[in-house]
């Protein structure tokens, strides 16, 4: 399998646009903000994105936060987001790390690989633990997890299910 990872751009090609278009909006507590933007929406999503990746026009609460494209065998398979630090909000609510791969995608080993290169940029920014918190009943997320490291902490009780807190050691 050929992989490339890279950062989201500023300027993306009508295939990344089509790709987050594919992947649907809310989706087992992975968002997708780029479902439903027009071509030009996109573009200005790109750009603040781009921006929000070195730390600049954060929203209050905000921290600096990269998307990543995944590409296998030529073929865009999905993005992942990965937040440089943690805050008390993240630390009980998203994590570090969330990634989704595209409906027309997945059941290919595709999610266990874009963990497994987001971790490698993890660590290559100075992250020692990488938090992801994961719904109990979303078993293929959390079979990735536990696939690159994953170990599980605790299920904290939520009003439909358990938020599992996984710590990966990098
Ligand atoms: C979770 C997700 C990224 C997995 O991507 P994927 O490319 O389909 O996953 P893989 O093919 O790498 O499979 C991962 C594991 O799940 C297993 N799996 C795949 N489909 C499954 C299914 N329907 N039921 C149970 N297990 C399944 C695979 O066998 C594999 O386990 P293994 O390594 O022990 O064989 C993808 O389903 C997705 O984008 N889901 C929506 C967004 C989401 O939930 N993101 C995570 C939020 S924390």
């Amino acid at each position: 399998m050929k992989i490339k990872l890279r950062p989201l751009q500023a300027e993306e090609p009508e295939e990344v646009y089509q790709m987050f278009q594919e992947i649907p909006a809310e989706e087992d507590g992975f968002e997708n903000p780029a479902q439903g933007l027009s071509r030009e929406e996109f573009s200005d999503f790109c750009r603040r994105h781009v921006g929000y990746s070195r730390g600049e026009n954060l929203k209050p609460g905000y921290v600096p936060n990269t998307y990543f494209l995944l590409w296998s065998d030529g073929r865009l398979a999905g993005f992942a987001k990965m937040r440089h630090y943690l805050n008390d909000f993240l630390l009980n609510h998203g994590g570090h790390i969330g990634y989704g791969i595209r409906p027309s995608c997945r059941g290919n080993g595709y999610g266990n690989v874009i963990l497994t290169e987001v971790l490698k940029k993890a660590k290559a920014i100075g992250i020692e633990r990488a938090l992801l918190t994961i719904r109990d009943y979303n078993i293929r997320s959390r079979k990735v997890c536990e696939f690159n490291g994953g170990k599980l902490e605790k299920i904290v009780p939520q009003e439909k299910w358990g938020e599992c807190f996984y710590w990966i050691d990098l």
